[in-house]
């Protein structure tokens, strides 16, 4: 993904590509020119740089030392996967809230495709899933929230049926809010009340509009009303609790806030894999349900393929491969050394931090 810092563009010079806001929406059109004034606003709101493509999902892992070949092709496949479903869903995004029509069927493709990828290609997948937070678009986050529910319903031994149900729904769960005003959906500063109580409306119409426009199922429309609901009563919209939660509710509303605080945004950089893992455990009983968080935990890769760490004792080097039920616990390739450490293994180490580039 290429990005153009604001210190590049000269005032008076225009503005040479499209610049696109967290969602998908274009922000800056090219040609506009860069004056003291605009660029005085973008900085007050933290903007000091510009994603200008929608080229998502590149992992650099081809640098990871020790990689086989027939990852790499694995790779390629979930990429291309990643790359067809992100296409057709902003596209029918897109038409819903330019013309009100959706291709139905065109979301079951997505949908079966996205089971049938991560059933076959998990291992994978799971490894390299930390490197995904390249993006920063409503649509990928979608995709990427419907992945880790298909994950989670997978470990949680659904069916084919359910797998599917979950992927639309967790596809479909923000909705809402193609009728949110996009300044504040992309305001990068804290909204104010006014605002947030516009925001929060995203959960009712989403709701309406799979219900009533689409003509899903109630149970699918629920999950777009519930996913901001907490275990302790005190989400929206309606203060639900506990069990009152739908299962599905509760599994997405997991993978919606690990994906949300994981992901980079146009105004901020996503926390690590591991320091999501951390927040997570943080919320479980108020917001989340300790039981699904730590299934979640447990099903994801804490220190994806590529992190770059540090042991206790003093060594330094790179995640090559993990077991799968031991994301705490990986094969470290040790940088000076040259040898590996299976910390499944050798139960005396463990990983002491991550070493950010
Ligand atoms: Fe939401």
């Amino acid at each position: 993904m290429k990005k153009i810092y604001l210190s590049q563009i000269k005032d008076g010079e225009p503005i040479p590509k499209d610049f696109y806001n967290g969602h998908g929406a274009v922000l800056i059109k090219h040609g506009t020119e860069m004056t003291a004034l605009l660029r005085r606003k973008l900085l007050m709101n933290n903007i000091d740089c510009f994603y200008t493509d929608a080229a998502i999902f590149k992992p650099d892992i081809e640098k990871v030392p020790d990689i086989s070949k027939e990852i790499l092709k694995e790779i390629e496949v979930i990429q291309e996967v990643y790359q067809h479903s992100f296409n057709e869903f902003s596209q029918q995004m897109e038409n819903l809230k330019k013309n009100h029509t959706f291709d139905k069927k065109v979301l079951n493709e997505i949908a079966n495709e996205l089971v049938n990828c991560i059933s076959e290609h998990k291992q994978v997948y799971l490894g390299i899933q930390g490197i995904r937070r390249k993006d920063f678009y409503t649509y990928v986050h979608s995709i990427d929230v419907a992945i880790f529910a298909i994950i989670m319903g997978e470990a949680l031994k659904f069916d084919k049926t359910y797998l599917r149900i979950i992927a639309h729904s967790a596809l479909l769960h923000d909705i809402g809010k193609i009728k949110i005003d996009d300044k504040i959906l992309s305001k990068p500063s804290k909204l104010n009340d006014i605002e947030m109580a516009l925001m929060k409306k995203h959960t009712t119409y989403g709701y309406e509009i799979i219900k009533d426009e689409l003509g899903y199922s109630e149970e699918m429309a629920k999950i777009a009303w519930e996913h901001h609901e907490r275990l302790d009563g005190y989400g929206y919209p309606k203060g639900l609790r506990g069990n009152g939660i739908h299962l599905f509710s509760r599994i997405i509303a997991i993978c919606d806030i690990y994906d949300a605080i994981t992901s980079d945004r146009v105004y901020r950089k996503g926390v690590l894999p591991h320091r999501g893992v951390e927040y997570l455990m943080s919320i479980v009983d108020s917001h989340i349900d300790r039981e699904l968080a730590r299934k979640f935990i447990l099903n994801i890769a804490v220190y994806p393929i590529g992190t770059k760490v540090s042991l206790n004792n003093g060594e330094k080097g790179t995640v090559v491969d993990f077991y799968k039920g031991f994301p705490l616990r990986p094969i470290v390739k040790i940088n000076e050394k040259n040898i590996k450490r299976d910390l499944l293994k050798e139960l005396t180490l463990f990983i002491k931090e991550v070493v950010e580039d």
